[in-house]
């Protein structure tokens, strides 16, 4: 199960190649030479290398060139850092597009617990994980931070599944022992906790080595947890101290109202998530719509993440939006997720063109005090802010020597013809081709998909 084992010779590519350096830094690299070592790791980039000089680069570079072939990128085909999908639901996968329209409580209970519960079936989970992994492998998702269902077993099974199949993942059992029917629940504190501590010692023992697949502490949130069990995952969470930690906050108003029903002493979530010990630089937050100003401050000051997810954020009931600049004007870390199956996209160019639309809602409904996502940043929250709110900026989200190679091959051009991407012209410079595959282009553009220098796509 050991991806290492899989990791074959040196790879060596000349071409454009795109990537961020920080929020608006887009850089477009042309001409440039990448050398991935075969442990999977970047240790060479650099750009306006002529071809006729990479023989002597490879060999100052300590390998013979005769060892590994350099691929040439043509026009039109660029390598940029794979997406990190922050924040999504493995089980959810099979019901995406179903329950639109209703409000979240709602969909949980008629529509998702119903789902999440097939996966007591250990044969069904194989089978539909399976599909889940290779599906969002598919859509250039290189690293993904997984809820997966209640149940201990099928979430080693996803987390077996990700090794296999190379994917870099966040996986976590997900915590829930109230407010859900009695065929779908947590039978105890007690049970729940164990199965969380069974989880992280299987992923550590199957991945001591690469590190691809990392167990994420997953309360589902405060509305499904009594708080014994949240205080059991502080406990958790602190003799864990490199573990991280990811649930769902402040993501509507009926969820906000019956948060407060169920917890009166706290004056917000940021209040009670802190009283259990969940709140620290390895938090993820998914959606965070509603956060009032000294909590705001307060996730800054912890250092937590936000997962944006604004799919899911407009698919339910009402048209619901992050204040994502101003999260970003304070330095607090944000990523992007698809939010499955509440988000009816696997796509991460699907999430990223609702998070300009969003962003655009907020620019007004600000006055423009909120500035709409550039295309830039934009990427950048599909790459290297979701590194960041991972955990995993010094391993990926951007083509950084030493950083692991986690990378699409994008074909811009080829597809044209067939695919609904907007025709690439004679004259389009390649900041003009990336504007128009990351607007208008889908998977079938995205050639292969590496992960630590490994080709993961089917
Ligand atoms: N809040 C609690 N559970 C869920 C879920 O599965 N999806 C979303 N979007 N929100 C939740
Ligand atoms: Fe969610």
């Amino acid at each position: 199960l050991q991806s290492s084992q899989t990791l074959g010779l040196p790879l060596a590519f000349h071409g454009t190649v795109i990537h961020s350096q920080g929020l608006d830094e887009l850089e477009i690299l042309e001409n440039c030479f990448i050398l991935v070592d075969n442990t999977g790791k970047i240790q060479a980039l650099q750009s306006n290398v002529n071809p006729s000089q990479i023989n002597s680069f490879i060999s100052e570079l300590g390998y013979a060139p005769d060892v590994f072939p350099v691929k040439y990128l043509q026009r039109g085909q660029f390598l940029c850092p794979g997406f990190v999908d922050t924040h999504n639901h493995a089980p959810q996968y099979a019901q995406r597009g179903v329950g639109r329209g209703i409000t979240l409580m709602d969909w949980l209970n008629t529509v998702t617990f119903a789902h999440e519960a097939k996966f007591k079936d250990t044969e069904y989970a194989k089978h539909m994980y399976s599909r889940c992994v290779s599906g969002f492998l598919q859509q250039g998702i290189t690293t993904a931070s997984y809820y997966g269902s209640l149940h201990g077993k099928a979430t080693q099974i996803l987390a077996d599944i990700c090794l296999e199949k190379g994917q870099r993942a966040l996986v976590g059992k997900c915590n829930m022992n109230r407010n859900c029917p009695d065929w779908y629940t947590d039978s105890s504190v007690q049970e729940s906790l164990d199965q969380t501590r069974e989880v992280i010692q299987h992923i550590h023992n199957i991945d001591s080595e690469s590190k691809l697949v990392r167990p994420v502490i997953t309360p589902r949130f405060a509305i499904s947890c009594e708080p014994d069990l949240l205080h059991g995952l502080g406990v958790i969470a602190k003799e864990h101290p490199e573990l991280p930690i990811q649930t769902h906050f402040n993501e509507a108003r009926g969820e906000l109202e019956f948060t407060r029903r169920l917890f009166p002493e706290f004056r917000n979530e940021t209040e009670l998530y802190t009283k259990f010990g969940l709140l620290s630089d390895r938090t993820i937050l998914a959606h965070c719509i509603f956060l009032e100003e000294e909590e705001i401050e307060e996730i800054r000051k912890l250092g937590c993440g936000v997962a944006h997810c604004p799919v899911s954020n407009t698919t339910m009931d009402s048209f619901m939006v992050a204040p994502i600049r101003e999260y970003l004007r304070k330095g607090i870390k944000v990523g992007l997720g698809t939010d499955c199956g509440g988000g009816h996209s696997i796509s991460m160019l699907e999430t990223m063109r609702q998070a300009f639309v969003v962003s655009i809602a907020r620019q007004e409904a600000t006055r423009v005090e909120d500035t709409s996502l550039s295309l830039a940043e934009g990427f950048y929250l599909a790459t290297l802010g979701g590194a960041q709110v991972c955990g995993l900026d010094e391993r990926i989200g951007n083509f950084a020597v030493g950083k692991d190679f986690d990378a699409l091959e994008i074909h811009a051009i080829e597809l044209d013809t067939v695919g609904i991407m907007t025709p690439v012209e004679e004259e389009d410079t390649i900041s003009v081709i990336f504007e128009k595959w990351i607007m208008t282009g889908d998977d079938r553009n995205i050639a292969k998909v590496y992960v630590q220098g490994r080709s993961v796509k089917a």
